[in-house]
């Protein structure tokens, strides 16, 4: 394992505590899922040796906390993965297409957020609670980890999934603003201002000329819902709407699993909802439905109607787990259960998994798997 390297890692006593642990490279560091990485990074189980940050050169130099220490950013270079054993890649596509590979060159094994290698035979698509196995055979020293929208609700069907067998998934999003970075945000918080203590939303069009510019969404988000999230593809279909399909497939090893998506965009911050029309190849109870994901791995149940209880974006925002609530048997069919599941896009759909992957893959380079 690589030592302390030439970045500047203060902290007493830090440096003998960390010693034979594997290299840490955050390449995005600055960005949105950079920063909830960080924050995440400071609050598990401290597996790593140096945290190395990366981020674009402009913004080499400037100084981040993780771990409680202060660490310089350095800039992207084919250096800046000298004696590295692990890079995350919180960065656009484009720049991990290029890097990830250079990464994986320097002996790292890459985990990559962004969308470059998912669909890659030769990157496997992990999700630690359902697939975990999948990351020790990476053919090209790269993992990737799933799109926000389907992370938000794969774990819980993994497991539901391990006990009935999953044989549709027929599924409605509704996501959060973040979702579209950081320009998503300032979008709906600006458009909240404008509409704010006004009659607004009672003609049409009204909401739209007051709040003018959409940002990144092809609509208003104030006061509205937008069925439309990522970028239009073949036969009307989104892109949103294809990763959901194609990543569930692979994250659970069914090829053929009968997938459909409608992606909706609502004015929430954070966390990603989603109903689902789950069909299995057995007869499922609700009973039995409760027993599993009560205890699995990362779920949380929360289902109780009678007395208001299940899961809201609002609740949910900032924690880990994937929450499950408004578990019924489908009234036509025995074999199916419609679910409402929320999880926290930033964190579970984005640096959550990723670090959790990132540890799988420390332990089995330190011999602990
Ligand atoms: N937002 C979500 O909900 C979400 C969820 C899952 C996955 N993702 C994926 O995660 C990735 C990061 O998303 P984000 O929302 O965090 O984006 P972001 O806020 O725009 O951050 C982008 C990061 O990439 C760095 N960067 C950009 N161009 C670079 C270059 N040429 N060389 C080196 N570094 C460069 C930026 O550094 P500077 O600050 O120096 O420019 C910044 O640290 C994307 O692939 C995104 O699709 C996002």
């Amino acid at each position: 394992m690589s030592g302390v390297g030439d970045v500047t890692n203060s902290g007493g006593g830090s440096a003998a505590r960390r010693a034979g642990k594997p290299t840490l490279a955050v390449v995005g560091a600055t960005g949105a899922v950079g920063t909830v990485m960080l924050g995440i990074l400071s609050e598990r189980a401290d597996v790593w040796g140096e945290i190395r940050l990366i981020a674009s050169p402009r913004s080499a130099g400037r100084k981040l906390t993780v771990r409680g220490e202060q660490v310089e950013v350095v800039a992207l270079s084919e250096e800046a993965f000298e004696g590295v054993d692990v890079a995350m890649f919180d960065v656009p596509d484009e720049v991990s297409a290029q890097w990830a590979p250079i990464a994986a060159s320097k002996g790292a094994v890459a985990v990559d957020n962004s969308g470059a290698f998912r669909m890659d035979p030769n990157v496997p698509l992990v999700v630690p609670e359902v697939n975990a196995h999948a990351a020790r055979v990476r053919p090209r020293g790269i993992i990737s980890n799933p799109n926000c929208t389907t992370l938000s609700m794969i774990v819980a069907m993994g497991a539901l999934h391990a006990e009935f067998g999953l044989s549709e998934l027929i599924v409605s999003s509704y996501q959060a603003v973040s979702g579209a970075g950081k320009e998503g945000v300032d979008t709906l918080r600006e458009q909240l201002v404008k509409v704010a203590g006004t009659e607004l939303g009672t003609q049409p069009g009204d909401v739209r000329r007051a709040v003018g510019d959409t940002g990144p969404f092809p609509g208003p988000m104030a006061l509205n819902v937008v069925p439309f999230a990522g970028s239009l593809k073949e036969d009307g279909w989104t892109s949103e709407e294809l990763k959901v399909r194609n990543e569930s497939r692979k994250i659970l090893g069914l090829p053929g699993l009968r997938v459909t998506a409608t992606c909706v965009r609502v004015p929430v911050i954070t966390t990603h909802s989603l109903t689902v029309h789950a069909r299995f190849e057995n007869e499922v109870t609700v009973a039995a439905a409760h027993e599993i994901l009560a205890s699995a791995p990362g779920v949380v149940l929360c289902d109780n109607p009678a007395k208001g209880e299940f899961p809201t974006p609002a609740d949910v925002v900032g924690t880990d787990p994937t929450w499950v609530g408004r578990v019924r048997r489908s009234m036509d069919d025995p074999n199916a259960l419609e679910l409402f599941v929320c999880g926290d896009n930033l964190r579970k759909g984005a640096a959550l998994n990723t670090a959790q992957i990132a540890e799988v893959v420390a332990a089995e380079l330190t011999g602990v798997a």
